[in-house]
């Protein structure tokens, strides 16, 4: 269910994951938007990753500050996430920090596939830049019937895939010989 709260209504540990969020808003490279938006992901080893959004004189290669802490997490072996901040605001002339800024679309789909691949629902905290509205709702409200990891199979799968991939990695550090198993 949606609900919306202010800073003061937050848990503890959910306050210092938007705080996070809107600190991480002051490295977004958005020359072209003036809006900057940071997005904090907690994850279920109780880490806290930040990105910011990074645009590109070619407009269309931008990267959504959701993308750039969940892949962060990501790399840092942290893909099961149990919520996600974002913050957002209009910095440049005329600047705005009054809207609740919620995940685009294509950050929803991003969010719903790290939601599905660990079994776990994600919360999502969209936030205004003073952090007076919060709204929280689970990625299942924000993408409903959404096409996802499970649809291919890949939810099952994936967890036992990865374990290979990092043995694989870690002889691979070793220089050991991996034989290629036959088609
Ligand atoms: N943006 C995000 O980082 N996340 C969203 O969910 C919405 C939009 C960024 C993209 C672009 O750099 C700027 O905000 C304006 O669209």
């Amino acid at each position: 269910m949606n609900r919306t709260l202010t800073f003061d209504e937050l848990e503890h540990p959910d306050q210092c994951l938007v705080e996070s969020a809107l600190r991480a808003s002051a490295y977004a490279y958005a020359p072209y938007s003036g809006f900057a938006v940071g997005a904090a992901v907690s994850t279920s080893e109780e880490k806290i990753v930040a990105g910011a959004n990074l645009e590109n004189a070619s407009y269309p290669l931008g990267i959504c500050a959701e993308v750039t802490a969940i892949s962060s997490a990501n790399s840092q072996g942290q893909f099961r996430i149990k919520s996600i901040a974002v913050v957002g605001h209009k910095f440049t002339s005329p600047q705005d920090f009054s809207q609740v800024v919620t995940p685009c679309g294509r950050c929803r789909q991003i969010i719903f596939e790290a939601a599905q691949v660990s079994g776990c629902e994600i919360l999502v905290f969209s936030c205004n830049a003073t952090l007076t509205k919060i709204e929280v709702s689970p990625i299942s409200e924000l993408l409903p019937k959404p096409f996802g990891p499970g649809n291919l199979g890949l939810d099952k799968t994936w967890p036992g895939t990865r374990r290979r991939l990092e043995d694989i990695v870690s002889r691979l550090l070793k220089r050991e010989h991996i034989p290629i198993p036959d088609r």
